[in-house]
């Protein structure tokens, strides 16, 4: 098995170091899968947001080996950026869901949902996994609903980028939609020769906040396995441009703030749901939960290690003060 062991170099010596790793030489990156060409530009703007809000300290890592119960602790958020394919480990998944039971958020951007497409826990706590995108182009994103993490949006928002599609409807686990887009502003040859049903209107954006999520089926969880973090996911930020398109910035920044708010002893948690349209308003009840994807279940047991207990430690440790900077693991892993 091919394994990308590279961290980024700009990064090398922080994420390496956790690992043990010299950086003196790192080993080419071999991935399976496409490398976005804008990841780095994604990681200078998202260190530059870091700075500017202290809001969080990042990480960045292209290694799966950091994916290990212990040291994936310290981090309140994962944000996957861009991933491709199968970049954890059987090991990696199973110390990820514990770090999801202990009430870590997940932040998804742009093709954060293209890998681990056999990891039910994965596209459960994601809200679903990518399917395809037709030709990048100027495309014209809508704003379902109002919410503080697209707010900096005009209502019709359009821009060059790609249009992603999905193996699930998100809201089948309780994700409400952001955005979606206006399908008679682009061209899209496969349109509706897919085999999934990503709901409608259609998916481009989406949120899901401090509710207990089953990852093991995405039904409201008491099992073990049960995810009460924050999940926030754009699928925007194709193109490097983007990465330095402050009104695509504002918009990450506003994510990454509301994921991180539960972590942050100054907010409630609050910020939204009042104003939140009930999922249901756009839920297609019945029609797709037949035809979501059925990744076939990597953790029968699932881990014993979630409990409120647990997330009222991650809260507390960020809420001494408000001022302190929380981990953010920025992990832009390829196919191993
Ligand atoms: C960070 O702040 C600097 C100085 O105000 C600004 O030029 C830059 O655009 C900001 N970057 C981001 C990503 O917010
Ligand atoms: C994912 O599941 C499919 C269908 O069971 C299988 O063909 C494929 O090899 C699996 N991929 C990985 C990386 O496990
Ligand atoms: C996209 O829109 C911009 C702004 O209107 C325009 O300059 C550009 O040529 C368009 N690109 C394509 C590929 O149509
Ligand atoms: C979805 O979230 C609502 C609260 O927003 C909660 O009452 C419900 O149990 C959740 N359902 C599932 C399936 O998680
Ligand atoms: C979801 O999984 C849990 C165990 O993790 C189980 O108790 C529950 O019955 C399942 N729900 C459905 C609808 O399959």
């Amino acid at each position: 098995m091919l394994k990308a062991l590279s961290c980024i170099a700009a990064i090398a010596s922080l994420a390496c170091a956790a690992g043990g790793r010299s950086v003196s030489q790192p080993p080419p990156i071999l991935t399976l899968g496409y490398r976005h060409a804008s990841i780095p530009a994604a990681i200078s703007a998202i260190r530059a947001i870091g700075q500017n809000t202290s809001l969080f300290t990042p990480t960045f890592s292209e290694d799966e080996s950091l994916f290990t119960s212990q040291q994936l602790e310290p981090f309140k958020a994962i944000v996957f950026l861009s991933n491709s394919e199968e970049v954890l480990t059987q090991d990696g998944q199973e110390a990820f869901k514990e770090w999801l039971t202990k009430g870590g958020s997940l932040v998804g951007l742009h093709a954060g949902t293209a890998c681990l497409f056999n990891d039910t826990a994965f596209g459960t706590a994601m809200g679903s996994w990518f399917d395809y995108h037709p030709d990048i182009s100027n495309a014209t994103f809508l704003k379902v609903m109002d919410h503080e993490t697209i707010d900096m949006l005009p209502d019709r928002y359009t821009t060059y980028e790609e249009v992603h599609h999905f193996r699930s409807d998100p809201r089948d686990v309780n994700c409400t939609v952001l955005l979606t887009y206006d399908p008679d502003s682009f061209s899209d040859p496969m349109r509706g020769t897919r085999p999934y049903y990503q709901g409608s209107p259609p998916p481009s954006a989406w949120y899901r906040e401090g509710q207990t999520v089953d990852l093991t089926n995405g039904t409201a969880g008491l099992s073990p396995a049960t995810m009460t973090g924050r999940t926030w996911f754009t699928s925007l930020g194709h193109e490097i441009e983007t990465w330095s398109n402050p009104t695509h910035l504002a918009h990450v920044e506003a994510g990454l703030r509301w994921a991180l708010a539960e972590f942050n002893a100054d907010s409630t948690s609050s910020t939204s749901s009042s104003s939140s349209p009930s999922s249901s308003t756009y839920s297609t009840s019945g029609a797709s939960s037949s035809s979501a994807p059925s990744a076939p279940s990597t953790s029968p047991s699932g881990s014993s290690a979630g409990s409120n207990g647990a997330v009222a430690t991650m809260g507390s440790l960020a809420g001494s003060g408000g001022t302190a900077a929380l981990a953010l693991l920025l992990a832009a892993l390829l196919a191993i």
